[in-house]
């Protein structure tokens, strides 16, 4: 099966870009980085993309008059390889309903809650707040509503006695670079797909994302 084609989308420290690199470069995952884009200059996930011989690009949302315009340029940039696949990996900046729609099926994030529990920012804070006993992550498909998209996999962390938001989110983090490779990997497979708002897998609508538990 020919390589898939990935674009991913940071603005900071692409940890979970770098361990979609480690899965890529251990032969698990069937594909290509095209190109990594940020849209702050100085994110470091950049010097990982460097480091593995990745083509970066930049695309400063500060220097654009609106959100549509910023969307655009991304647009123009992802267009100029075709790929198959764009993964928001802690990219922080909202999309218009335009960029969504034109990506659809082939777009997805990582979000630090179990969705649909905590949508938005600060979700560590909050689920410490709420003295909640389970948190983690999701990846789901990219629609137009913010973190609203169907659930593809997700994990799970235990909240301990003593976390605070440092120590959980790093929790939280190790989980992420168990299940975005996984997921990733599905969708290099096409063994996953969004219908009508649904996940399907091996062409089964999936009644429940599956749940990957961090250990510790
Ligand atoms: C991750 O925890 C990801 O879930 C979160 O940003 C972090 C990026 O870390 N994404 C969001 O909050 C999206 N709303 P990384 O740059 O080390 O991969």
């Amino acid at each position: 099966m020919s390589k898939s084609r990935l674009i991913v989308l940071i603005s900071g420290s692409g940890s979970n870009l770098q361990a979609i690199i480690d899965h890529i470069d251990a032969g698990e995952i069937n594909a290509n980085i095209l190109s990594v884009i940020s849209n702050k200059a100085n994110a470091y996930g950049l010097e990982r993309a460097k480091a593995a011989g990745i083509a970066t690009a930049i695309v400063d949302h500060t220097q654009y008059d609106s959100r549509e315009l910023f969307d655009q340029s991304l647009a123009e940039i992802i267009d100029q390889s075709s790929p198959d696949i764009i993964i928001l990996a802690g990219f922080m900046r909202i999309l218009t309903e335009t960029f969504v729609m034109r990506y659809v099926g082939k777009l997805i994030n990582i979000h630090p809650s179990l969705l649909p529990l905590y949508r938005g920012l600060h979700t560590h804070k909050r689920a410490l707040q709420d003295k909640t006993t389970q948190h983690g992550a999701s990846v789901h498909f990219v629609t137009p509503e913010l973190d609203a998209g169907a659930v593809i996999v997700q994990g799970v962390v235990s909240i301990k006695n003593n976390d605070n938001e440092e120590t959980l989110a790093a929790r939280v983090h190790q989980i992420e670079h168990i299940i975005y490779p996984q997921a990733v990997k599905l969708l290099t497979e096409n063994k996953v797909e969004l219908k009508a708002d649904h996940v399907y897998i091996n062409n089964q609508l999936l009644q429940q994302p599956k749940q990957y538990y961090l250990k510790k």
